[in-house]
């Protein structure tokens, strides 16, 4: 049930926010979050803010969540001020704090609301339209892990612990085949068989990162499209928002999911697996614009696996759809008989598709490292 324009009101008058308020109002009821926006007379001037209900589902932890967020967006924003860069208030989140100074607020239903700045004159789209706004996604999130490189404070919360740690997930979708509880396994053969032949990636970032050769980094973790802002004028990229799930992680689960998300024009639930494909224009654009914000500080271990954290992030999401499928879908809501094997079969197309291309999208992004090593190598030449 959202929440009523008087109840809204009154939550928003926990917050340092000046001014009188006209009138509150549902932005967007997602899975996650439930956002809101209030306006405000400051001296003539109508002001939005965002207000936003933390998932105490999802989120153990909403305290932790929250100091995650304030650490990441104050240091963005000191970056930001030290760069000299312009448009500030629209190029990262900011936080309002209560009229106690405290990062959240607690409502009198025991509910986590926190408040943000509305950023004006953006937008975000469900889904890529055309290669250049890959190239803006790429961008906008290589340049989100490139100014948190050097996040002081020491770790963050891992607000959900192993996120991704696809052995694990690898572990659990073993075990339900092995319960079949449902007795659904027989409906899923092929789909069985995919994933078992596949046991070989599981382990490959994860043993990377444990033998150090992959340094964990602070990540987003939720880079679909639809976080990234974009100026409703010139369709540049200004910002990332969605930062609940920023803790620490590794580069490549950002741009694996990216690739997910964004190379196959189709639904998650897509039914015609004709229609299911990695498109390589759009793939290119993408690594064009992460490398471009984030290929100065990536390792080459990282660079060399771009494209296999693409193949490697579809086939651990397509594994929990099948393990939760085998499950009795308890963790993904269903719209439809068979929905989480439906999801599944598109991924797993996708990971298909990904692994007929892989070495063509690897060789692209070699050569793009190779392009901006020269470039930079040149410009160092220039300034002696
Ligand atoms: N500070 C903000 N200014 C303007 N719009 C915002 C802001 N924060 C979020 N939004 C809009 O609200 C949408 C939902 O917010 P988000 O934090 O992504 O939650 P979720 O995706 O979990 O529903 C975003 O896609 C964006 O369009
Ligand atoms: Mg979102």
């Amino acid at each position: 049930m959202a929440y009523q324009e008087k109840q809204l009101q009154e939550i928003s008058r926990q917050f340092q926010i000046y001014g009188e308020i006209l009138h509150a109002e549902t932005l967007k009821i997602g899975h996650i979050n439930e956002t809101y926006s209030a306006t405000y007379d400051q001296g003539g001037m109508r002001v939005r803010y965002i207000h936003q209900k933390i998932n105490k589902g999802v989120f153990k932890n909403p305290v932790a969540v929250m100091k995650n967020v304030m650490r990441v967006t104050t240091h963005i924003r000191r970056k930001l001020e030290t760069a000299g860069a312009r448009d500030i208030t629209r190029r990262s989140l900011v936080v309002i704090p209560t009229r106690n100074g405290q990062s959240h607020h607690v409502g009198r239903d025991g509910e986590f609301w926190r408040t943000f700045v509305f950023v004006e004159g953006v937008q975000s789209l469900e889904a890529v339209q055309s290669p250049d706004q890959a190239l803006q996604a790429g961008r906008a999130f290589g340049e989100f892990q490139s100014l948190l490189v050097d996040l002081p404070g020491g770790r963050l919360h891992e607000t959900i612990p192993a996120f991704h740690d696809t052995r694990k997930r690898f572990g659990a979708l073993q075990q339900a085949i092995a319960k079949d509880h449902y007795n659904r396994a027989r409906s899923a053969r092929p789909e069985i068989e995919f994933a078992l032949n596949r046991a070989g990636l599981v382990g490959v970032i994860l043993d990377a990162m444990a033998k150090g050769k992959i340094p964990e980094r602070v990540t987003h973790n939720d880079t679909k499209f639809n976080n990234v802002m974009l100026d409703t004028l010139t369709g540049e990229a200004k910002c990332v928002v969605d930062l609940d799930t920023v803790m620490p992680g590794c580069a490549l689960y950002d741009f694996g999911d990216m690739v997910r998300t964004t190379t196959s024009p189709t639904l998650e639930d897509e039914l015609d697996l004709s229609k299911v494909k990695m498109h390589l224009p759009i793939f290119k654009q993408l690594a064009e614009g992460y490398l471009s914000t984030a290929g100065a500080f990536l390792t080459p271990a990282e660079k060399s696996l771009m494209a296999f954290s693409g193949k490697l992030i579809t086939f651990e999401i397509g594994m929990r759809f099948l393990t939760d499928f085998l499950s009795g879908d308890t963790y993904f809501r269903i719209h439809r008989p068979d929905h989480n094997l439906d999801r599944c079969r598109t991924q797993f197309k996708l990971v298909e598709s990904i692994e007929q291309q892989e070495k063509v999208m690897q060789k692209f992004v070699d050569g793009l490292d190779r392009g901006t090593a020269r470039k930079s190598k040149r410009r160092a030449g220039q300034g002696s």
